[in-house]
């Protein structure tokens, strides 16, 4: 064949490829409000970025019933391109061919755009929209699933991995993303489940709806397994790309540096007041970090689950930072089963990715109750324990408020770790709150009085003088320096500077034993 012709033929096999396989499919997959794999992926990377491989790979199944049916490329479209020109990988799931189902080539397909990024230290995002294991090709789909999620557990804490659910993701099919590092799920749209609701029915007799079930605010409130939600398949994308602009590409590499709009040495008046005079009372922690962080701009991971901490990424003085912190506005700020594994989880990727730590504490305690006890909050109030303490980023403490207990110690205290610590005036460093504390130690005393609830007041309010304070604290060296609210970012920002070259060797193991 001349030059001419062999061109003109991949030219043909090029449009091939590219056009849809089955128009009503396609019509079927807009009328949903879902956008293509194309389209998706064209959203996400910088325009005319995208470089596709494996456009003409063909399903090989025979004695199916699909032998008639090869569009080329198959059910999934695999490539690399840029994002604010950084090189990113993408799969997105074609739910129009065989309903975005994964059989033996769209797992060799996924698997050789993850072992690309694998090698090469670069992010990867998935894009899900897929009925899942193919039914034709029976055990051999089931492998390749097996395949990637080996391939998801070997590049965990090696490169940044995003799954975003744009349709339905069922059945074991929903471990690769839940290995990755962050899930988006767009309302509406997207249904995450192992068992569907008809199994559920004929297994409980429950009756539940698909959203009620997997939607995006299921996952996103109640399982905690979804971190953002999005309002269509745009605006996930966008936030996607928003993400990555806080992320390093691998595990050997620092986040891209922005320069702020925001003065390192600006002091923040509102500071002063915002810890209320009553220690009851609360606050919302969010303002704070705001107040803080470059430009008042902070990403907030899991904002719909577990509210009682606060998570997520922010910049100071143009560096990437991860932000813990608890909540006075949630539950008075305790910790409990699911503020633990958020946050622990979180602390985890940040010392993966080399994102420095600040945290901020006004933590009474530990949430008392029977469940939390049964439900294993020692076991998962160990994990943010073990997070911290192995984390070898930078890390910064500013106790606002309360830091009691055990429950001061895990959130990132100097005894754990913490590189610096500062309070400010107004924190309370103590073994336990007042109250309980009086009750202990006073409690013959108190029941033997003519006026119990007199002394009891009395005592109160001598062992608040004496403990609740920052600077016992700060004679014993548990804190650095107490600091005026206002001054926190400015005096982070120094910290931050300080530790910007901070080198911590850790031991040689195979890995350590987190309780799980
Ligand atoms: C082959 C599939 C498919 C699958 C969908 N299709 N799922 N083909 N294998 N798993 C095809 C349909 O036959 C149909 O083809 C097209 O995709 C669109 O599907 P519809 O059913 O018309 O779409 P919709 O009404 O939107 O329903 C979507 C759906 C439903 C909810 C995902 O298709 C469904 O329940 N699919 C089966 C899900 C499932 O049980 N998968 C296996 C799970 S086990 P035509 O040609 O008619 O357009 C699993 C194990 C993984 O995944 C294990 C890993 C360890």
């Amino acid at each position: 064949m001349s030059t001419e012709k062999s061109i003109e033929k991949l030219r043909e096999l090029r449009e091939r490829s590219l056009a849809p396989d089955d128009r009503r499919a396609l019509e079927r997959q807009h009328d949903a409000g879902k956008l293509t794999a194309r389209e998706r992926i064209e959203l996400l990377l910088d325009k005319g970025s995208f470089q596709e491989i494996d456009p003409f790979v063909q399903h090989q199944a025979t004695g199916f019933g699909i032998e008639d049916r090869r569009p080329y490329g198959d059910a999934v479209v695999t490539g690399w391109g840029t994002v604010d020109g950084r090189n990113m990988f993408v799969f997105a799931e074609d739910f129009t061919r065989f309903g975005g189902s994964l059989g033996e080539v769209v797992a060799d397909k996924i698997c050789k755009v993850l072992d690309l990024a694998m090698d090469t230290g670069t992010p990867i995002i998935g894009l899900k929209d897929s009925g899942g294991a193919r039914i034709q090709e029976g055990v051999v789909s089931l492998h390749g699933y097996g395949r990637i999620f080996e391939r998801n557990v070997r590049a965990s804490g090696v490169i940044p991995q995003i799954s975003v659910i744009m349709g339905p993701c069922a059945g074991g099919a929903v471990y690769s993303p839940v290995l990755t590092d962050f899930i988006y799920q767009v309302e509406g749209t997207s249904h995450l489940f192992i068992t569907g609701p008809d199994v559920i029915k004929t297994v409980t007799g429950e009756d539940v709806s698909m959203d009620d079930l997997g939607g995006a605010h299921a996952h996103a409130s109640k399982s905690g397994v979804t971190h953002f939600v999005a309002a269509d398949d745009r605006a996930a994308l966008d936030e996607v790309r928003y993400l990555l602009s806080f992320l390093p590409q691998n595990n050997m590499e620092v986040p891209p540096f922005f320069t702020p709009l925001d003065s390192s040495d600006r002091m923040e008046e509102a500071l002063t007041t915002i810890v209320p005079d009553s220690s009851n009372q609360p606050y919302d922690v969010i303002d704070v970090i705001e107040d803080i962080v470059d430009d008042g701009e902070f990403y907030e991971v899991h904002a719909h689950w577990a509210g009682n901490i606060v998570i997520g990424l922010a910049r100071l003085d143009g560096y990437s930072v991860g932000i813990v912190a608890n909540q006075p506005a949630v539950t008075a700020g305790t910790l409990d089963i699911n503020a633990s594994t958020k946050a622990a989880r979180f602390v985890r990727f940040c010392d993966s990715f080399n994102i420095p730590l600040v945290t901020f504490v006004d933590v009474p305690g530990f949430l008392p109750g029977v469940d939390q006890e049964h439900d294993g909050i020692i076991r998962h109030g160990a994990k943010l324990l073990y997070a911290f303490s192995e984390a070898t980023v930078p890390r910064i403490t500013v106790i606002m408020r309360k830091a009691y207990g055990g429950a001061f110690l895990v959130m990132n205290a100097r005894a754990i770790g913490a590189d610096v610590v500062f309070a400010w005036p107004t924190a309370q460093i103590a073994v336990m709150g007042a109250s309980g504390a009086v009750n202990v130690i006073h409690r013959r005393e108190i029941a033997a009085a003519d006026d119990p609830e007199a002394l009891r007041a009395e005592l109160v309010a001598d062992y608040e003088e004496k403990f609740n304070n920052p600077y016992i604290a700060a004679e014993n060296g548990l804190v650095d320096d107490v600091i005026e609210p206002r001054e926190t970012r400015p005096r982070i920002i120094r910290a931050l500077d300080m530790l910007r070259d901070k080198r911590r060797t850790v031991p040689t193991r195979k890995h350590g034993n987190i309780p799980l």
